[in-house]
């Protein structure tokens, strides 16, 4: 696509975003969190919003500026995020994943500041306990199911491992979360997280598979975007 058509493709659409790593209390000043900087998502928010869209960004815990949108939802923990995310995603076009969302949350939460016993070998051990899966709950939900409106876009941080290489795992998740779309890029220290540059693959649902060689967040954002405007087309308002 040409950049003035690119300018006006999604104009007038509803999209909801969410960005950054969200963060589990342990105790007042102690959380699990990640290594999510929220560039890709808000990247994506920004371009979304300078293509004419309407933007709901849905922010977790991110270390860069927020990009003008129409409406900015502050979130910390996966409850919240999820709880903002099912509210905008209430008839909206496309709801794009970028956040970082805890796959585990401490099972308690101490109102009270955790304190070191004077025995040094008394440890604290925290049980975990699952978070709730926003994406997966936004396919089973979606009204129409299937090949209706929102379209959903997850992303996909991995690591190949024995049982696969990166894009064998997108595969993989793309086909078990049931998105229409999953952006796939690797991690490790120096890639992804953090950086101002990205690596990425956009799987979609219909087969459809676009690599984008390392470049800045801001053009993976746009291809993103791309990749949403013929799932849109094939979906009436
Ligand atoms: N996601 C979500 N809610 C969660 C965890 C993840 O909505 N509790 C979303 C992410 O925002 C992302 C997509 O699901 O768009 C894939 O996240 P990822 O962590 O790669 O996949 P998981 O299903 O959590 O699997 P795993 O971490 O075990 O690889
Ligand atoms: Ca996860």
């Amino acid at each position: 696509l040409g950049a003035g058509v690119r300018g006006r493709d999604l104009a007038g659409c509803r999209v909801v975003v969410s960005a950054g790593g969200t963060r589990e209390p342990l105790d007042p000043v102690r959380f699990l969190g990640n290594r999510s900087s929220g560039r890709q998502g808000d990247a994506i928010a920004a371009a979304a919003a300078a293509r004419g869209v309407d933007v709901t960004l849905v922010a977790a815990h991110v270390e860069v500026q927020l990009p003008p949108v129409d409406r900015l939802v502050r979130v910390g923990t996966a409850a919240q995020l999820r709880e903002a995310v099912l509210a905008a995603a209430e008839g909206a076009d496309a709801v794009v994943m970028a956040a970082a969302v805890a796959d585990f949350a401490p099972r308690a939460r101490s109102d009270t500041k955790i304190k070191k016993s004077d025995d040094a070998s008394e440890v604290p051990v925290v049980e975990l306990e699952r978070t709730p899966d926003v994406l997966a709950e936004l396919v089973r939900t979606r009204r129409g199911g299937a090949g209706a409106r929102p379209v959903l876009v997850g992303f996909a941080a991995e690591t190949g491992d024995e049982t696969g290489d990166v894009l064998a795992h997108g595969r993989a998740k793309l086909a078990r979360k049931g998105c229409d779309l999953l952006v796939v890029n690797e991690v490790g220290e120096q890639r992804g997280f953090g950086t101002a540059t990205n690596a990425v693959v956009v799987l979609g649902a219909d087969g459809g598979e676009r690599e984008v060689a390392e470049t800045s967040k801001d053009v993976v954002a746009e291809a993103v975007l791309d990749a949403v405007v013929p799932m849109l087309a094939a979906r009436p308002a």
